[in-house]
């Protein structure tokens, strides 16, 4: 299981993560379902820029695990309207309900095997309203992303503002049999040769395996897309992003 991991434990290497994910189509894509939402859940918020933005016109709670990704969140600007904590979407049972529970940035990829998607799973059917949407994005294994996350394909120059120049490169190994991807993150200071690294792991899910998962938590989609611009879902799409909610009995 991800937690633990240094990529997002260690602020050495969380220094780096806004550098290189920031405000993109999905966060567009998850602040046009939350207006009109009055509470959102944001599992694996990480360093927060999404839930401090949505509870300008909501309240949000962000959950995450790693204490060091949830240090930048509090401190950005609009962090203090945001609730943090810092637990994991396996076991987190807050007695609340919410019309939107997100999990963004691949973040459901974090859990390893079935029985952790399928806890992660089940606290989102806890804590949705009758009427509530829940919406997370997984890599389509179709697609084999993990093979551009090799020294050659993925080298790059960043720069961090206090820094420098950072050389970014990543390295994979993917094991067919469980659809785990080891993966290891690198980033080297050019003007002093400073070195951080992780080695994390992430799952690759198919999407009858997901379907299957979700309605056994309870939970029914109503839409797949295929990226985050509300793209169809199809066998080669880059993305797998169930939008749906509680399984509406009769
Ligand atoms: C790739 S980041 C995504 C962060 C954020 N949602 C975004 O879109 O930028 C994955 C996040 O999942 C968190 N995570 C890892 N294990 C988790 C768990 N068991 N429950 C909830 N979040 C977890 C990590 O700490 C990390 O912040």
């Amino acid at each position: 299981m991800s937690r633990d991991d240094p990529l997002y434990e260690d602020g050495n290497l969380v220094q780096f993560y806004d550098l290189e994910n920031g405000w993109g189509p999905d966060f567009d894509f998850c602040a046009g379902l939350a207006a009109g939402a009055r509470s959102v859940l944001d599992l694996g918020c990480g360093t927060g820029e999404l839930a401090a933005k949505l509870a300008e016109t909501c309240e949000v709670v962000g959950v995450d695990p790693a204490a060091a990704m949830l240090a930048v969140a509090r401190a950005r600007p609009g962090g203090d309207r945001v609730e943090w904590l810092e637990g994991d979407a396996r076991d987190l049972r807050l007695d609340r309900r919410f019309d939107l529970i997100l999990l963004t940035g691949h973040a459901f990829q974090v859990f390893l095997t079935p029985e952790d998607q399928l806890a992660a799973l089940r606290t989102i059917a806890l804590h949705l309203n009758p009427r509530g949407r829940f919406i997370f994005d997984s890599r389509n294994p179709a697609v084999e992303e993990w093979r551009e996350w090799v020294p050659e394909e993925s080298r790059e120059e960043i720069t961090h503002p206090k820094l420098g120049a950072v050389e970014a490169w990543n390295d994979v190994a993917y094991d067919p049999a469980t659809g785990i991807a080891t993966y290891e993150t690198h980033y080297r200071v050019v003007s002093t040769g400073q070195h951080f690294s992780a080695t994390s792991q992430i799952r690759f899910t198919p999407k009858d395996e997901l379907e299957a998962l979700i309605s056994e938590a309870g939970l029914h989609v109503t839409q797949w897309y295929g990226d985050w611009q509300g793209g169809p879902c199809t066998a080669d799409s880059k993305e797998l992003i169930p939008l749906g909610g509680l399984v509406q009995l009769a």
